[in-house]
């Protein structure tokens, strides 16, 4: 198959994607059913269209964009990823994935190939916690691993419901509908950047994924007593921020604690009340990230945090409540679709090899329902979640050009 992916055509629509961001360039922030992110989906739709794809929705906004096989009535053969971005984020997580797979779709057209099986652009919404506080929304409810009755308590910091939020944005359908009946997938395959930095230091163009690492969230709540910061003499002090702070070291201490380079925990949400300079913190809220490829060992960090709360409860007399948010298990990425994926390096004459993948995905859930797989791009330095994100053009049009080939092997 003579396939000619344009890398030009691509860099340009996701240099255009990261102006949809309530961050100045090249920071991007876009936060799920914000204007920017319902901007950056209006202009995604508008891509699709032009491809002659068939679009549908759903209830929180997942996007599905078919171009039909010779056979419609097949499991379809599935690809995507997603466009939200976390805070101060860049420009390559997730898109490389969405507009990765829609040129992928384009090159195949252009070969003149009528695949047997359709093919499926799937755009997830919300991969990112930020807003509701649980990663991957979108792909959870796909899965049915959430359902509709826990989406329906997720609610934002300023109160708003996903309902709501979901309902303003335009998508009023039944959640309940979202979940995936089986067998709807022959395979799924998602493209993504690394995040990290073993591509780069091998010299190795692609990743083929095996597995990816359990991930969980904590939320801690921490209530103690505010007052003047002049009057409130420190004997008295039942500081919430301090206890947060020695939860936030005892985090750090947990991961550490297991001695394997596999174990990693991150408080990266900390809100302290009332946030006055003189007055003592009353309320401390924290988000904390734990993540391992040993599920019982991410497990034990949790549950080390979890003696850890009640400590520093007890000794600085405040009240820690935890709620463990998500504590899901890794996956296992499918032995065909990784040799579906070997073969297609193999046939482009691309070098690349297997590894674990740190960063949860949307693949972790599809994984559920579908046969997955996952191939990964070099990034450079392995920077990621940072406004100097960056991915080579051609490092994209590679893992473009094996991400069609596979796909065209899947459907076949
Ligand atoms: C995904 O964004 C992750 O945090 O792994
Ligand atoms: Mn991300
Ligand atoms: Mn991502």
């Amino acid at each position: 198959m003579s396939l000619q992916v344009d890398a030009a055509r691509l860099t340009h629509e996701l240099q255009v994607l990261a102006t949809f961001s309530a961050a100045p360039a090249p920071a991007v922030t876009r936060v799920v059913f914000t204007e920017p992110d319902r901007a950056a989906r209006a202009y995604v739709r508008s891509l699709c269209t032009a491809a002659g794809l068939s679009l549908r929705e759903d209830a929180v906004g997942n996007l599905f964009a078919r171009w039909a096989g010779e056979d419609p009535s097949l499991p379809a053969v599935c690809t995507g990823s997603h466009i939200d971005a976390i805070p101060n984020a860049g420009m390559y997580d997730g898109t490389v994935g969405v507009l990765g797979a829609l040129e992928a779709i384009r090159a195949l057209q252009a070969t003149g190939l009528r695949p047997r099986r359709s093919i499926e652009l799937l755009m997830f919404t919300s991969e990112e916690p930020t807003r509701f506080g649980i990663g991957c929304l979108g792909s959870r409810l796909l899965s049915g691993l959430t359902d509709a009755g826990a989406a329906s308590r997720l609610r934002d910091r300023d109160g708003a419901t996903l309902d709501d939020a979901r309902q303003a944005a335009g998508f009023t359908g039944t959640v309940a509908d979202v979940a995936l009946p089986p067998g709807q997938y022959t395979a799924f395959v998602e493209l993504h950047i690394e995040q990290g930095p073993l591509l780069e230091q091998r010299g190795i163009g692609l990743g083929l994924v095996t597995a990816i690492a359990a991930p969980a969230s904590l939320r801690v709540t921490i209530d103690g007593e505010g007052g003047h910061a002049g009057a409130v003499l420190m004997p008295a002090r039942r500081d919430a921020f301090l206890a947060g702070a020695e939860i936030a070291l005892a985090v750090e201490a947990a991961a550490r604690s297991t001695d394997a380079i596999d174990t990693v925990a991150t408080t990266g949400v900390c809100h302290v009340f009332p946030g006055a300079v003189n007055s003592v913190p009353s309320r401390c809220e924290l988000e904390v990230d734990v993540r391992d490829i040993d599920e019982g060992r991410r497990d034990a960090v949790l549950a080390r945090v979890e003696t850890a709360c009640v400590d520093v409860a007890a000794r600085r007399r405040v009240s820690v409540t935890t709620q463990v948010v998500n504590a899901d298990p890794p996956a296992r990425c499918d032995a065909a679709v990784v040799d579906a994926l070997t073969a297609s390096c193999v046939d482009a004459g691309f070098a690349c090899e297997p590894m674990i993948s740190r960063a949860y995905h949307d693949a972790l859930f599809m994984s559920r329902v579908a046969p997955t797989g996952m191939l990964f791009i070099p990034c450079r330095a392995g920077v990621s979640h940072r406004p100097d994100e960056y991915a080579a053009p051609e490092d994209i049009a590679r893992g473009v050009h094996v991400l069609a080939l596979a796909l065209a092997r899947l459907a076949s």
